[in-house]
């Protein structure tokens, strides 16, 4: 998971789309009504992300945490997504991104796993823009996971724990093979990680919207860009003048 330096375009952006409820809220509709906007939303980001060259998005649909929520709206959740893999996924496969989950899928019901797994199954190994779709996702359980097979590698005699380095344990996240986030966006106003890519996040960029991720689009991932084109990635060294001047 190599990072670059270079800030003036994030290759793989990452983003915790928040603010669907509130967006209902406002307008005095069930939630729901803001799941369904919010992955409009989502439609309309993959696309500009496709068109302006982004590599790799990896989006926040699900989080561990979100089981926690009234069961009439996780279950409503459950059949949106459902009904976004019929519509979507083959239109998304043709135009060029191919569609990834990480997550723990095995708490979903076995329908919605055969849907996914058939997505999995349609993936095209060329792709313009890799799409990364975080469900029932924490990045604790990330960890954790990691943690176990690496342990169970070692129980059966296949590891030393002294061969275990950062770039082996990565190599056991979800997100493996693929490349660490360089702009990691929130959007909704909270300014918090929430249990996202706890690890992969590290020398990510963070950008922090107010806009609700329903009325996210274009513009504003451009203005994110902006921001991130702006920024400085030292990843702990100091920059070239502060070195020549430090002698
Ligand atoms: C994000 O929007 C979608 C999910 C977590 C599934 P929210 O539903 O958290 O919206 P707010 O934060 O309550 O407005
Ligand atoms: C994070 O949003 C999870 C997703 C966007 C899927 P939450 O709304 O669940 O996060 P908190 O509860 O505000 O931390
Ligand atoms: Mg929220």
């Amino acid at each position: 998971m190599a990072s670059d330096t270079q800030t003036e375009f994030p290759a793989h952006i990452a983003i915790v789309m928040d603010g669907n409820g509130r967006w209902a809220q406002q307008r005095s509709r069930p939630r729901t009504m803001g799941h369904q906007a919010g992955q409009k939303a989502l439609r309309r980001v993959v696309e500009h992300c496709g068109r302006i060259g982004v590599r790799e998005l990896t989006v926040f649909a699900f989080s561990s945490e979100n089981w926690n929520r009234p069961e009439k709206e996780v279950s409503r959740l459950m059949d949106l997504f459902m009904r976004a893999l019929d519509r979507e996924a083959n239109e998304l496969h043709q135009n060029g991104v191919a569609i990834r989950f990480i997550g723990d899928l095995s708490k979903f019901s076995p329908e919605l796993q055969e849907k996914i797994q058939a997505v999995l199954a349609r993936t095209p190994q060329d792709c313009r823009l890799r799409l990364n779709v975080a469900a029932n996702y924490g990045g604790r359980w990330d960890i954790t996971n990691a943690a176990r097979a690496l342990g169970a590698e070692i129980k059966a005699g296949a590891l030393d724990p002294t061969d275990i380095d950062e770039a082996l344990f990565e190599s056991q996240l979800a997100t493996s093979p693929g490349s660490c986030p360089d702009l990691l966006i929130r959007t909704g106003g909270e300014t918090r990680i929430s249990n996202f890519l706890l690890w992969q996040a590290a020398y990510s960029e963070l950008y922090f919207s107010p806009v609700l991720w329903p009325d996210f689009g274009p513009a504003e991932i451009d203005a994110a860009i902006s921001a991130y084109a702006a920024r400085e990635r030292r990843f702990g060294a100091i920059h070239e003048s502060a070195q020549q001047k430090a002698g």
